[in-house]
């Protein structure tokens, strides 16, 4: 009895968080918030997880069936087994045109027992060159992980089982821009890079492994839909809390990461970061503007 009464409570109180703070959660199946966008006969469904296959014909992609400005996104992946070498699994979020604002995870396949590598890069306003590369502290291709972009008006992070492994702090203060006012879709691909992708292009895919397959469940957004419907200047309007609307992701504690999530993202520059544009300086004579005010 105790056991039920308090089963009751806890859901009168997730009621009421989410009536009083805007943003739905949605964890759906793929059907309801993707759909595939090229290569059709690339993918399995299999109850809730989909398959995503790259072969010798072709790779595939799928993206958002809507655009989001804020919020947090989350895709649980589980990547190519075996030989990965000189594939690329991606998954990010996107706005349009030559402007774009573009934030990426890239997993980057490698022979058999080698570790994945995992890039992330962050485009504004059309202009990226700000890579990251890590190796995960855990086997990727033998269970899903959770892969989340976080993405509010103070901050964007890129977390890895909740674990933040990025940060790109708004700084438009120091004369930084920051991507705030263009809508994004989500969208994640599968293809053959074997140019650059393993141990710097020296390692080419080996089509006799194809097909390489990745897997995904446990789609959720939870964010600001971007009206496609309304004049493009009440569209931002929509996403950004005032007096009357009031969204998750705009509480003050989360305008940056707590202290725990900074001992964590300490934890994986030290441990895990083996690519650090900031760090770059045969690349970058004069560092990036945001790499000298980073507190990272
Ligand atoms: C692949 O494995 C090699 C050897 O362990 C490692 O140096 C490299 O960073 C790994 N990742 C990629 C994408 O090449
Ligand atoms: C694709 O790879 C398979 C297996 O290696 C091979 O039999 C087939 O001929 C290849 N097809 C093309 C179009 O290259």
């Amino acid at each position: 009895m105790a056991g039920s009464a308090f089963g009751i409570m806890v859901f009168s109180l997730s009621a009421f968080l989410s009536l009083a703070l805007l943003g739905l959660v949605s964890s759906a199946k793929f059907d309801e918030l993707f759909q595939p966008t090229w290569a059709f006969d690339h993918f399995t469904y299999e109850g809730e997880q989909i398959h995503m296959k790259l072969d010798n014909f072709s790779g595939a992609g799928f993206q958002s069936k809507n655009k989001y400005l804020f919020g947090k996104v989350s895709l649980q992946i589980k990547l190519i087994e075996g030989d990965s070498a000189g594939t690329v699994t991606a998954f990010y979020m996107s706005s349009d045109g030559p402007q774009h604002n573009e934030f990426d995870f890239e997993f980057l396949g490698n022979t058999t027992g080698e570790p994945y590598s995992v890039q992330t890069n962050l485009y504004v306003n059309g202009v990226g060159n700000r890579e990251q590369r890590l190796n995960l502290w855990f086997d990727p291709t033998t269970e899903f992980h959770s892969y989340s972009i976080f993405w509010n008006q103070r901050q964007v992070v890129f977390l890895v089982d909740e674990t933040p492994i990025r940060v790109h702090t708004n700084m438009e203060n120091k004369g930084v821009p920051f991507p705030k006012d263009q809508a994004m879709g989500v969208y994640s691909s599968i293809w053959n890079a074997d140019d650059w992708a393993t141990q710097g292009g020296r390692v080419k895919t080996d089509w006799s492994h194809a097909p390489f397959i990745a897997t995904y469940k446990g789609f959720e957004i939870n964010a600001c839909e971007y009206p496609v419907s309304i004049a493009a200047a009440d569209k931002a309007k929509k996403c950004i809390s005032n007096g009357g609307q009031k969204y998750w992701w705009d509480e003050p504690t989360l305008s940056e990461l707590s202290v725990h999530q900074n001992h964590q993202l300490v934890w994986v520059k030290a441990h895990h970061m083996v690519y650090d544009y900031c760090t770059d300086s045969a690349r970058f004579p004069v560092t990036p503007l945001e790499c000298v005010h980073h507190r990272h």
